[in-house]
């Protein structure tokens, strides 16, 4: 067989499922590995386009079509070795296992290659999970251009509660500017938590690597630790208002291996969180924050600005002073309680919003601290890079998705109000994925322009609750993730000198 048809039929073979192994589970330095391969397509014997790893369900890069099967074949070694800790002798075996699978898809690449490059990408993944500068050359690709060779979304927002159970408010809150208050599809009657593990395993054979527990508020359901527990093989994370986070709660949070969580919460002064959260739930917050940090859970707080927190800066210097070190911030998605006059009138201009940015930027630098805006729509083209953050693009149908509380899916969390993508549990992934609506979105998204629609509507005076005609269809908003790196997505590319065949990546020149 010659050298093209040998891969082309290893990744006919090996590319249809996600590989994932955890690296130094107990820390200091974990380093979880989703190798998610491409879509293949075209003739026999034709190139294979770039996978992506994911590393630490943060950093998104390109590995050509060589290092992804070193990849595969390294990740199914060590999962042999699942649950026990690893001797050096074990390793030699991994090294060993890694390189005779290997060779049987390139067998004149020598065994020293080889080793050489298994030991350069564990290198450079270890940096890229603890944010060290990296050896290998990294580059940008924007994950628009890989959206034709994706199967899913990388990230899954699970919105477990809903706003509404048999006509009664749920919520331990009731926000001024909450986007999902009023919405059709936040009020859906809840899925039981075994409905929600099959969900759970379905996002998994669809291929999504990152799980976000989201409503509503999910702390409100008692069965939210046992479905975080089910959902171990994804990162997940928690967005919560931090109500409930006990110490006791952040313990069990860390015993089912969350991965991370973020909590809102909107200022320094009492009187102001507590108006725009709709209930006296400032202590209950800033324990609960407390308590995260106590438990060593890797925590951000995200901050909605609005007109009546806009000295945002006295928010930073509060939560620095807790020990707090990621912050996200937005503007205001002007969908469900935020289409309403109440939340209306303290809308920021978008001069006044990158005013606030400038000045928590500035300060964030100066104190160590890190930040991220999130919202996709609002700034002049630039603005952020200009301030060293990355611009937000909105990622529905191309990086994130969200399935509502009764199971449909739908572009984003907050696309609540139109028709639905397809039934997580009744259709299949690739009916989902390839419907024409879910296409239209993403080859929108795709283009990363930087624009949110449903705040276009909303400024345009039409009713972005109303949902979004059929047909009309232009991008999803992923305006409030507020995870790090999740609404600027793109995807890095890794130079690598060994073992090398020909990616789309690579012929763009995306992979040095
Ligand atoms: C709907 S909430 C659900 C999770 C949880 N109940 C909470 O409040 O954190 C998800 C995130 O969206 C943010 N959010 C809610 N309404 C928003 C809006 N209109 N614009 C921007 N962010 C909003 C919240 O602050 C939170 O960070
Ligand atoms: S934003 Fe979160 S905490 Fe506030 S009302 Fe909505 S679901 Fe509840």
């Amino acid at each position: 067989m010659n050298p093209e048809k040998r891969v082309y039929e290893y990744a006919r073979r090996n590319f249809n499922e996600v590989y994932h192994c955890t690296l130094n589970p107990d820390g200091p330095g974990v380093v979880r590995i989703f190798l998610v391969p491409p879509v293949v397509e075209g003739e026999e014997g034709g190139d294979v386009v770039a996978s992506v790893a994911i590393i630490n369900g943060q950093d998104v890069i390109p590995v050509n079509t060589s290092w992804a099967i070193l990849l595969i074949e390294f990740i199914r070694a060590v999962n042999r070795y699942d649950g026990k800790a690893v001797t050096d002798q074990d390793l030699e075996q991994i090294q060993k296992a890694t390189c005779k699978a290997v060779r049987k898809v390139y067998p004149f690449i020598s065994k020293k290659r080889l080793r050489n490059d298994i030991y350069t990408i564990m290198k450079t993944f270890a940096q890229v999970a603890r944010g060290q500068e990296v050896d290998e050359p990294i580059e940008y690709m924007p994950l628009g251009e890989y959206a034709p060779f994706m199967r899913a979304p990388h990230r899954m927002d699970v919105m477990v509660s809903a706003m509404e159970k048999e006509g009664r408010w749920n919520c331990n809150q009731k926000c001024v500017h909450c986007y999902a208050a009023g919405q059709r599809q936040a009020e859906e009657a809840e899925l039981s938590t075994a409905d929600w593990k099959e969900i759970i395993d379905r996002c998994r054979d669809a291929g999504i690597t990152q799980i976000t527990f989201t409503g509503g508020e999910p702390t409100m359901r008692d069965d939210l630790f046992e479905l975080i527990d089910y959902a171990r093989w994804f990162v997940t994370r928690l967005n919560t208002n931090g109500i409930r986070l006990t110490r006791e709660y952040c313990d069990r949070l860390r015993g089912v291996s969350l991965d991370s969580v973020q909590v809102t919460f909107y200022s320094y002064d009492e009187g102001t969180h507590n108006g725009l959260v709709g209930a006296p739930r400032f202590a209950d917050t800033v324990a609960g924050i407390r308590n995260a940090l106590a438990a060593g859970l890797n925590l951000s707080v995200n901050t909605p600005l609005c007109t009546a927190n806009r000295d945002y800066v006295k928010t930073l210097e509060f939560l620095r002073g807790m020990g707090v070190a990621y912050v996200t911030c937005s503007g205001l998605i002007t969908t469900g309680n935020a289409a309403k006059p109440e939340s209306e009138r303290l809308q920021l201009t978008a001069d006044e919003l990158g005013q606030i940015l400038r000045e928590a930027v500035e300060f964030c630098h100066a104190n160590d601290m890190e930040i991220n805006f999130t919202s996709p729509g609002w700034l002049e083209p630039g603005f952020c890079n200009e301030l060293g953050l990355p611009e937000p693009s909105c990622g529905a149908c191309l990086s994130n998705m969200a399935i509502t509380p009764g199971g449909h899916v739908v572009p984003c969390q907050s696309w609540l109000g139109g028709a639905v993508l397809g039934d997580m549990r009744a259709d299949t992934w690739h009916d989902v994925w390839y419907d024409a609506r879910c296409q239209q979105i993403r080859a929108a998204s795709a283009k990363m322009d930087g624009t949110c629609p449903l705040r276009k509507h909303a400024s345009a005076g039409e009713d972005a609750n109303a949902g979004t005609p059929a047909g009309a269809v232009t991008a999803g908003v992923d305006a409030l993730a507020g995870e790090h790196a999740s609404t600027n997505e793109g995807i890095s590319a890794i130079s690598n000198e060994g073992v090398r065949t020909p990616t789309a990546a690579n012929a763009k020149g995306a992979i040095a």
